[in-house]
């Protein structure tokens, strides 16, 4: 069936589609193939105030490009300006290069549109999002998480205010049973903390400044030498708010935290908190994925004391972005975060059929059908392949410490525990501040030649270069690359500056 009116019978032509389609796909197979040999640059650095002045041209009144105009256009501007994200000097964010065929089932979200706020808008993307939430709670502990449950989520930012959302309901219930924050508010409320590790992700902050809680809320626990937070430093912690007469809605731990990579001590402090009755989150949105491996599987122990936990699938499970998990070790929890009267969602009067009406527990009404990717992957290669990614990830981040540590121009700040490592480059300065700016520096000196993406992260007023291995096809060489770049990047700028 075709429409009377030419321009929207052209634009669900399905013939159009499948012709454009076939191309798009060799084109982008083409462009992934390139990515992975790293011929051209990782990335065509141009200053974005520049840029920008390209993309101001007035909105299409009528049609200015075709189909292949179209290609055109992503072939020869767009993906060329993109982060090349398959290549092997992309070592910079946590950010996964996406499995190809899990990106081809993101297409089919896009065209199925399932909205999924309620069963019937997406019944077997619903299906789906359960069977992926019961594989990764299963792989959390099979056991004591068996009445365990949880949501997918747009990024693990959403998913940590998701579970945060819910610790402040529970805990404030059970330090005052009569009282709703939900339908309250907070102004009734006596003080309330969030204990956190000092390198919790910005969102852990940012979710107490949504929930109106002031994000002085946190309070930020020390880390000792290896990034791990320090168990003394939370007691303490503890006990001032006690002594204050505060409530803590949280204690948050990292598995592994962005700036290092560094896990927390889970199964001491999945201990403390038990004994404390204090809710229990661990944010492993970068190294939940360590589940998937036998090797570092033990690295995660403890995780399954916590009450609720965030996993993305967005980084070591090499899903396209963004797809992330909110988990609770009992299902019930998960209805806390949003306590909603939607008429025209929901209808039905049994819990059970509620059950099937995801965005009871989501801040999203309308969300994209993130679990079909996930599926695939585990389909496709088990968690024996996606372990694989894990321990190839790690392994790689171990050789490149043990590179750093071999040179004496360069300093490594810890041996990773996951795949991040930070390093910088050692030269007689005379002070931190000068330090710091030679390592920005190098960092932007490397990332607009296009040699590598590399970060940078500051650790108590410190700077260091910072990596994330993740890309499969980083080797060795590259890797002495990258060192060689350093000095060679740390020598231009010094011979600018003079
Ligand atoms: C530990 C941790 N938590 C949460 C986030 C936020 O996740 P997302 O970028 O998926 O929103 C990040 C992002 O890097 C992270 O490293």
């Amino acid at each position: 069936m075709t429409h009377s009116n030419p321009i929207i019978a052209e634009m669900f032509d399905a013939q159009q589609f499948a012709d454009t389609g076939h191309q798009l796909i060799d084109l982008l197979a083409a462009h992934l193939k390139a990515n992975i040999a790293g011929t051209s640059k990782v990335l065509n650095w141009k200053m974005p105030s520049l840029e920008d002045k390209h993309w101001h041209a007035p909105i299409p009144q009528k049609s200015t490009i075709h189909p292949q105009g179209l290609l055109e256009k992503l072939s020869q501007e767009i993906l060329p300006n993109n982060l090349a994200i398959h290549h092997p000097h992309n070592i910079g964010h946590q950010v996964a290069c996406p499995l190809p065929m899990s990106a081809l089932c993101d297409l089919v979200a896009s065209l199925t549109n399932q909205a999924m706020a309620v069963y019937e808008a997406g019944p077997s993307a619903t299906m789906l999002e359960r069977q992926v939430v019961r594989w990764l709670c299963a792989l959390i502990n099979e056991s004591t998480w068996n009445n365990a449950g949880g949501v997918l989520t747009s990024g693990g930012a959403q998913a940590n205010l998701t579970a945060l959302l819910v610790a402040r309901q529970v805990s404030t219930s059970k330090a005052n049973p009569s009282s709703n924050i939900w339908k309250d508010g907070i102004a009734q409320q006596s003080a309330l903390r969030i204990l956190a590790s000092e390198h919790a992700h910005y969102s852990v902050s940012r979710a107490a400044g949504i929930m109106g809680l002031g994000t002085d809320s946190v309070i930020k626990i020390a880390t000792d030498k290896n990034g791990k937070l320090d168990l003394k430093a939370l007691q303490n912690a503890h006990q001032t708010c006690l002594e204050n007469q505060e409530t803590i809605l949280a204690v948050v731990a990292n598995a592994g935290c962005t700036p290092t990579g560094s896990i927390d001590p889970l199964q001491a402090i999945g201990e403390y908190c038990q004994a404390h009755e204090l809710w229990f989150h661990v944010d492993g949105a970068h190294g939940a994925s360590a589940l998937l491996s036998g090797i570092h599987r033990e690295k995660l122990s403890g995780i399954a004391l916590a009450d609720s936990v965030v996993w993305d699938g967005h980084k070591l499970m090499y899903m396209p972005a963004a797809v992330s998990a909110v988990l609770f070790k009992n299902e019930q929890h998960s209805y806390a975060a949003f306590s909603q009267d939607a008429s025209y969602l929901f209808q039905g009067d049994t819990h059970e059929d509620e059950a099937f009406n995801l965005s009871y527990r989501t801040l999203e009404c309308t969300k994209r059908m993130m679990a079909l990717k996930l599926w695939a992957a585990f389909s496709l290669y088990g968690t024996a392949g996606m372990g694989a990614l894990v321990d190839e990830a790690f392994a790689k981040a171990k050789t490149f410490a043990e590179k750093i540590q071999e040179q004496s121009n360069v300093e490594l700040l810890m041996k990773p525990e996951t795949n991040i490592v930070c390093f910088k480059y050692l030269h007689d300065y005379s002070n931190q501040a000068q330090a710091n700016k030679h390592q920005s520096d190098i960092r932007q000196h490397i990332i607009q030649s296009g040699a590598f993406h590399i970060t940078q992260v500051d650790l108590h007023g410190v700077i260091w270069l910072r990596t994330t291995l993740m890309n499969p096809f980083t080797t060795e060489q590259d890797l002495d690359e990258l060192l060689a770049r350093v000095a060679l990047a740390a020598q231009a700028v010094l011979s600018m500056a003079e």
